[in-house]
């Protein structure tokens, strides 16, 4: 895709932190940021599947014989991990320009009250604490050069909260309100705070959401036309490539099938 006459001199030889990135959305995002600037790209590319990371790289590396990959194992659930994993990005890579907020996930579909505590604990540890966690350890890079886009990939369950998704509709309206309150507290600077809400999007998401269920998933989109990641991806690339004074703060995404969180429309079988 073509971002615009000046998206590739705006992106070129940034480096983007990427977290969730060995699957799905964060994945995608990887790619597209390296289509859209031929390989002029640095990437950080973290998630708990290193091998996952470490494919990507090759095939990245294979592609774009100039991009410049820094793969790592960061499990953002362990907010502890994260400055030391920090500490272990080399310096080429420590200026960090686009910091992607992606890792995330729902489990289950309990009902308050039977709601396993762990589920609990990880949905909240990942998709919220652990964002919080990284944005603080990033922001001090950004508020020095005044400058930096901060992507958080929040969901249209952070607008709209449904049965059965409690924690995860919670953990998303949290995030939307601490992206929210971000923004207001950068109005003077130059830093860029942009959520992307997608609706349905057919990832490992709903096999993670259903503990590996494959099947389960797989009904979940049955009779749908749901987004794929790379649909996701682009936005994120084409809002981090518009000129510096325009934020798109907020992108809500859905299939064509989709008007809401639970608003779909299921083709006959
Ligand atoms: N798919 C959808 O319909 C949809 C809709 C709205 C919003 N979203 C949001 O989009 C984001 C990406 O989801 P996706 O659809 O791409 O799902 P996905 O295919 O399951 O990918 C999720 C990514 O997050 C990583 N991750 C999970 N737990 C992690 C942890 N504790 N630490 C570090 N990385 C972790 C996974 O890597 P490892 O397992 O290797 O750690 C994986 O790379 C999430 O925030 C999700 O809430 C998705």
């Amino acid at each position: 895709m073509s971002y615009g006459r000046s998206a590739l001199t705006r992106l070129a030889n940034k480096t983007v932190f990427i977290t969730g990135a060995s699957a799905g959305i964060g994945r995608a995002t990887a790619w597209e940021y390296a289509h859209a600037t031929e390989g002029q790209i640095k990437l950080i590319l973290s998630a708990r599947r290193v091998e996952n990371l470490k494919d990507l790289q090759d095939e990245l590396n294979s592609k774009y014989p100039s991009i410049k990959t820094f793969i790592g194992k960061l499990d953002v659930s362990q907010k502890d991990s994260i400055t030391p994993f920090l500490k272990t990005i080399p310096e080429e890579f420590k200026d960090i320009d686009i910091l992607v907020n992606n890792a995330g996930k729902a489990l289950g579909n309990a009902q308050v009250g039977s709601i396993e505590t762990k589920d609990i604990d990880e949905i909240f540890q990942t998709n919220v604490i652990g964002l919080i966690s990284i944005t603080q350890a990033i922001l001090p890079i950004f508020k020095a050069k005044n400058a930096g886009d901060i992507v958080n990939l929040g969901s249209i369950a952070g607008k709209d909260p449904y049965p059965g998704g409690s924690i995860y509709c919670a953990s998303k309206f949290a995030l939307r309100a601490f992206t929210e309150s971000l923004r207001k507290e950068l109005i003077n600077t130059k830093i860029r705070v942009i959520e992307v809400q997608p609706g349905a999007v057919e990832t490992e998401f709903s096999i993670v959401r259903n503990y590996g269920d494959k099947s389960k998933a797989d009904k979940v989109y049955e009779g749908r036309e749901p987004l794929i990641a790379e649909d996701i991806a682009e936005l994120i690339v084409f809002s981090t490539s518009r000129k510096q004074n325009t934020v798109l703060a907020e992108l809500l995404v859905f299939p064509s099938d989709q008007a809401s969180a639970s608003h779909v429309y299921k083709k006959p079988q």
